[in-house]
């Protein structure tokens, strides 16, 4: 059931609330994943951290779909030990990727743990490796950050990993794709809720060059929000 109440431009889509932004996320992701399995074998989708994922994810357990043909990459990860609770990768796994018969070896946590440098050679080499992705999920801070590219924070435009230190959300110590990888994607989908970026999401509107207005993508992309997101 599409809960979509507007389509606000080519690709702003608002929802009534963060259930329909998740229900609507979770039936694009699992369409790009068919179609791409159809067409090619295999889907690889980029994940998103922080909380506003878990529910697409936790909707995306009881999908029908062939989990042999998926591979999981992250978009960013905090610099803690591989099972603390705050890592994006055991965020994931709890909500979803404990629960579906994907194999662990198409499973790709960024080696965080390493720290920030020796995690983002690593991951590095993976991501030249896998790129284009066939989706890349992102959310979007209060500051207009997505993954862990912050706004002021230069890296160089050569990396596809970067090593990020002094975030200003903690922890400081991160690894994260970089714009450029981030955006080597067929189709980017952002889920945007919660009236704590609300704030973000007029300054992205208004042309303001945050770190969220840098993604892009080969295809399409379509940012889902709420209506308290929107400020509608
Ligand atoms: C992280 C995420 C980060 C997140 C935004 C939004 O490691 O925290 O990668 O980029 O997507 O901060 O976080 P919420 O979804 O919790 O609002």
């Amino acid at each position: 059931m599409k809960e979509e109440i507007s389509i606000l431009s080519p690709y702003l889509h608002l929802f009534n609330d963060a259930s329909g932004v998740a229900h609507e996320a979770a039936r694009r992701i699992l369409t790009a994943a068919d179609r791409a399995i159809t067409a090619k074998g295999s889907f690889s989708i980029v994940l998103a951290g922080g909380s506003t994922p878990e529910s697409t994810y936790r909707l995306l357990v009881d999908a029908d779909t062939d989990w042999a043909k998926w591979r999981i990459y992250f978009g960013d990860e905090r610099c803690l030990p591989v099972e603390d609770a705050e890592r994006n990768s055991v965020m994931a796994a709890s909500a979803w990727l404990d629960h579906v018969m994907i194999p662990d070896e198409n499973i790709h946590p960024i080696p965080a743990e390493q720290g920030a440098a020796a995690g983002a050679s690593a991951y590095s080499l993976l991501v030249a490796d896998a790129v284009p992705f066939d989706m890349v999920l992102l959310g979007m801070g209060e500051d207009g950050h997505t993954a862990s590219l912050f706004p002021g924070q230069i890296h160089s435009e050569s990396e596809l990993v970067h090593a990020v230190h002094d975030a200003p959300k903690p922890p400081p110590d991160r690894v994260s794709l970089s714009r450029t990888a981030l955006s080597d994607c067929s189709e980017l989908l952002i889920l945007v809720t919660g009236a704590g970026k609300k704030e973000a999401v007029i300054r992205w509107k208004q042309g303001e060059d945050l770190p969220i207005a840098n993604i892009g993508a080969h295809d399409t992309v379509d940012i889902l929000l709420d209506k308290d997101a929107a400020g509608a």
